[in-house]
């Protein structure tokens, strides 16, 4: 018997568990064809009541699939085992011990793993200072005290790499005392941290660690991707399967193995955070996509990774056009990168990261996933083939004799690393629930703030409730803002003034 406790029915006839099973999309399927009528929510009745309007624009199969899934194909505390079989089908696919579905997206389960580790108030964890803005909403929330990790800062190009394993030792001989360590690998720029190093380092302090891994739920799938959390030796690790696979928008499996994390636990702090109604489409697409991935992942990565290369060296070779690879990889930088995540530097052209995007979205109906200062981030996918490449390559050529005629862009003060570790004066629950008012921004330098304020992508916050400001801080905000970047979750939408305590 493995250790894998999926039902009966999705083991074959010697034992070993079918991964061509789908239980979720079975019962999807048998729920429709057995004619079930539910006098429940949803309210809509698989689309009958939505007039044509909404239908014709969203589709009549996504109502028709829209289903109460406490009722039809959520069992976690009821009937008939499905979720829970997808669940130990993921666990057992990428030999994880354990596995479960969210339907809000990393940044719901990220913060289960962060209370089941380090529990509520009074608690404390290493976190790295390049975390997703999820995470800092976990701090708000929880009112869990954040000893901050140094991240590797590039100084050249601005850009943060995740910490080393000897930061990471430095971190756990500083505080000892805290319950476990949270870092994000890959970044959103692709490039990863040494897991396995730093996982042992945790251990031999006996704590458990954490890996958004937020942009790696395909990394099991191939082997010429970065390791994957779970084989580096993590203890949990939290995976948006819509980021790097094919699943709907929200679409997050947990992971967990080892006994440093108590399941239970972590499986409650997921339901303390999680909707009473969950879309089944969400989880009936990740189960989809499992078995896609256990079945042909290895050649529809293996083709992704192939296409990537050849678009790297082909806009590589585009004047005014580098594609990062080695500056991000070396002895002070990244440990790995993920190849499928194409990081543009736009420099050259004399134009700024933000303006690209801005152009390619308007002139060529292309987006792409992230810009910054100098860079835009292109992401292919298993979906990507020749032809969405050549459109990207196409535009990037048209992007390169329109750049000419840019205004030249907004110029941006960027901090020094120190600057921008600013000093904590406060718990983040404290900074951001207490008693705030807003203060112009040149009356910032010096205020506790009492907001995160967060260019995005990639949704780092540059400012997290409870530090003091500073002036390096205040006007690179104000020079990024005046120069494209996007803040959406400033109290103020113009970032005339920002929120500090009283
Ligand atoms: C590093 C990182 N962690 C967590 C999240 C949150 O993931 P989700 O959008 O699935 O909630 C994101 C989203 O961009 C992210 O970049």
């Amino acid at each position: 018997m493995s250790r894998y406790r999926c039902a009966s029915s999705i083991r074959s006839y010697d034992g070993v568990v079918d991964q061509s099973r789908a239980p979720l999309l079975e019962a999807l399927d048998a729920y429709r064809r057995n004619n079930r009528y539910g006098f429940t929510p949803p309210g809509h009745r698989q689309g009958a009541g939505v007039d044509d309007r909404t239908r014709r624009v969203i589709g009549a199969d996504a109502f028709a699939a829209d289903l109460l899934a406490s009722g039809g194909l959520d069992d976690r505390r009821m009937r008939g085992g499905y979720l829970s079989d997808a669940e130990n089908l993921m666990a057992q696919a990428v030999d994880a011990e354990m596995a479960f579905f969210s339907t809000c997206g990393s940044s719901l389960s990220v913060k289960a793993a962060m209370l089941a580790v380090a529990g509520g108030g009074n608690g404390e964890l290493l976190i790295t200072r390049d975390a997703h803005k999820s995470i800092v909403a976990g701090l708000i929330f929880s009112g869990l005290r954040p000893r901050w990790v140094r991240p590797r800062w590039d100084e050249n190009l601005h850009l943060t790499h995740p910490p080393s394993p000897a930061e990471v030792r430095k971190a756990w001989e500083t505080d000892p005392q805290a319950s476990g360590l949270l870092i994000v690998s890959p970044t959103p720029y692709g490039t990863c941290a040494d897991i396995r190093a730093i996982a042992d380092v945790c251990h031999e302090f006996g704590k458990p660690l954490i890996v958004d891994e937020a942009w790696g739920a395909h990394l099991p799938f191939h082997d010429e991707l970065p390791t994957w959390a779970m084989d580096a030796g993590a203890d949990v690790c939290v995976v948006s399967v819509h980021k790097m696979g094919a699943g709907f928008e929200q679409g997050s499996v947990c992971h967990v193995q080892g006994d440093l994390v108590d399941r239970s636990r972590l499986s409650q702090c997921a339901d303390l955070l999680m909707t009473t109604s969950p879309n089944v489409l969400i989880y009936s697409a990740l189960d989809g996509w499992r078995r896609h991935m256990v079945e042909s992942g290895r050649e529809l990565l293996g083709a992704a990774l192939d296409l990537a290369r050849s678009l790297r060296r082909s806009i590589d070779e585009l004047p005014g056009f580098t594609v990062m690879h080695d500056e991000l990889l070396h002895e002070e930088a990244s440990h790995d990168l993920d190849e499928l995540q194409v990081l543009i530097d736009v420099s050259d052209l004399g134009v700024s990261g933000y303006q690209c995007a801005d152009w390619l979205r308007e002139h060529r109906q292309i987006d792409v996933g992230l810009s910054d200062h100098r860079r835009v981030l292109a992401t292919i996918s298993q979906a990507d083939d020749e032809k969405t490449a050549h459109r990207l390559l196409d535009a990037l050529t048209d992007l390169g004799s329109a750049a000419a005629s840019f205004d030249p862009p907004g110029l941006i003060v960027q901090p020094s690393p120190l600057e921008l570790q600013l000093e904590n004066a406060m718990l983040p629950r404290d900074a951001f629930f207490g008693d705030t008012e807003s203060v112009p921004l040149d009356e910032a330098p010096g205020r506790v703030a009492a907001e995160q304020i967060t260019p995005y992508p990639p949704g780092i916050p540059v400012v997290v409730p409870g530090e003091v400001l500073n002036e390096a801080v205040v006007e690179y905000l104000r020079t990024g803002k005046n120069a494209g970047m996007n803040l959406p979750d400033a109290a103020d939408d113009a970032l005339d003034t920002i929120k500090v305590v009283r």
